[in-house]
């Protein structure tokens, strides 16, 4: 959807400092609340109280989109340390590796590294999802001291993965969660994935991605992929941490 048009709406009266500041990352146009029926664009973005959110245009009847890593505390308890991810990625009580995220998306897998005591860097190249992790982090950076040192672990970059400079940085593991198709199911029922699916029909790029990481990563690279869809690699991967609707492949460099 890289022609895909967005803008951002103001309600105030006047365009506030945070709005003009999203309006100098991002380039996009911004447009009063009252003139929305007017705009024929895909989707757009809007502040409402402390936060940042996304609506698409052909996604009305869904609501918005936005990051709440407030939410996701639960995931991350007791278990974290059984889970696959935590697993494939080689964290464990005594071993926090540094962790590259090369598609960080809406963060939450970054945020389950980082709440397991890694490092992780994360990229994201789609200038909405940016944004949209870029406010979730800080909203939830402002909710006490555990909270603002569990984002310092989390170094957010707007960048695409294929441009960097392997002579520049070499992460211990490189995780890749590209896009992958999604059930009928998973797709109705997860919003943000049913979100980010329409936001990114962009370039499939994932098999130069792999080859890239590879390149990378120190020690191991690891990708998720949906239960029945095939692997990235030509070559088989290490190991495989196997759940209900997804896996982890885990190749050692
Ligand atoms: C399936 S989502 C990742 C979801 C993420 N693991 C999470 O927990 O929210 C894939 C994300 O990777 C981003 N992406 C795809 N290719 C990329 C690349 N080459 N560099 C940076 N980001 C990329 C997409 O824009 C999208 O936001």
């Amino acid at each position: 959807m890289n022609s895909a048009k967005f803008a951002i709406v103001y309600s105030q009266k006047i365009v506030t400092k945070r709005e003009k500041g999203l309006q100098s990352r991002t380039n996009l146009p911004i447009l009063k609340h009252s003139d929305l029926s007017e705009f024929h664009g895909d989707g757009y973005l809007y502040y409402l109280e402390d936060c940042l959110f996304f609506q698409l245009v052909s996604k009305n009847h869904n609501g918005p989109l936005s990051v709440s890593f407030k939410d996701l505390e639960r995931r991350a308890g007791d278990s974290l340390f059984r889970q696959n991810l935590i697993r494939a990625l080689g964290l464990s009580r005594g071993r926090r590796p540094q962790i590259l995220d090369a598609t960080a998306g809406l963060g939450s897998d970054s945020f389950l590294i980082a709440t397991a005591g890694s490092e992780v860097v994360l990229f994201e190249r789609n200038l909405i999802v940016y944004e949209l992790l870029r406010d979730g982090l800080m909203r939830y950076a402002a909710l006490g001291d555990k909270e603002y040192q569990k984002t310092r672990r989390m170094q957010l970059h707007k960048k695409d993965f294929n441009d960097m400079d392997a002579n520049h940085f070499s992460p211990e593991v490189v995780y890749l969660d590209p896009m992958f198709p999604r059930s009928k199911k998973n797709t109705l029922s997860k919003k943000p994935l049913n979100y980010l699916q329409t936001l990114l029909a962009e370039e499939n790029d994932e098999s130069r991605m792999l080859a890239m990481a590879m390149e990378v990563a120190t020690k191991r690279v690891v990708v998720k992929r949906g239960s029945n869809s095939p692997s990235l690699g030509v070559k088989a991967s290490d190991f495989v941490f196997k759940g209900n609707s997804n896996r982890f492949d885990v190749y050692l460099t």
